[in-house]
């Protein structure tokens, strides 16, 4: 994949489940396709089959756990979701919290597996231990304004910049995505314009009337 990255997390919405989320992945597909831009969902587990299947967009499951197959209940395995036709996954998104040693447990499965590994941060001291693990991918998104459609972009850019800095310091070779009320082209070109190398977003797009004309203002100026 080139170019700047997309992420919708469906999180468990209502308007992101069943016969919602195949709308929202078609639409992914659409725009991606009319835009030339990249963009991935990141359904619930259960709509995540059908989407990797029938879809063809970057798939990320919403989190894996750091074990192998076996005698797990109630877990997700990293080969489950690979099975599941994964691209990638994300690791500790601020709704799904781990402690260092899961985040470390998650992506060594990621790794075993070769999916994508995203890993959500909080903070700029958050994102530069994640830097550090060595992911293809550090999310900063600022959990007090995360689904409140206030920016991150536009409210904090510091807190972007920051991380950016400390992922250049750390580990220069982990990509750098934002979020946190991302909803328009705008936003997205000031996260990339701070040195981000794309979005992951939500409600922006999953609670719009229409996703396909959600997603198309988000590449519009790229
Ligand atoms: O994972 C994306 C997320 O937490 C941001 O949510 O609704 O503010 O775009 P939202």
């Amino acid at each position: 994949m080139t170019g700047p990255l997309i992420i919708v997390n469906l999180k468990a919405y209502a308007e992101g489940t069943g016969e919602q989320a195949t709308r929202i992945a078609a639409a992914a597909r659409e725009v991606a396709e009319e835009s030339g831009a990249v963009i991935g969902v990141a359904p619930a587990y259960t709509d995540l089959g059908i989407i990797a299947r029938d879809y063809d967009v970057p798939v990320y499951a919403q989190h894996i756990d750091g074990v192998t197959p076996g005698a797990h209940t109630g877990h997700v395995t990293a080969e489950q979701v690979r099975a599941a036709g994964a691209f990638g996954t994300l690791i500790n998104h601020s709704e799904r919290r781990l402690t260092l040693a899961e985040i470390e447990a998650s992506l060594t499965a990621a790794r075993r597996c070769g999916l994508q590994a995203v890993i959500c941060t909080n903070n700029v001291a958050t994102t530069a231990a994640a830097a550090a693990l060595g992911p293809e991918y550090v999310a900063i998104e600022p959990p007090e304004l995360i689904g409140t459609g206030v920016s991150v972009s536009k409210a904090d850019p510091g807190i972007i910049e920051r991380s950016v800095e400390a992922v250049r310091r750390v580990n220069p070779a982990v990509k750098v995505l934002t979020g946190a009320g991302i909803s328009t082209g705008e936003c997205v070109k000031i996260a990339l314009g701070l040195g981000t190398d794309g979005v992951l977003l939500a409600s922006g797009v999953v609670k719009a009337q229409d996703p396909a004309a959600a997603l198309r203002d988000l590449v519009s100026l790229l």
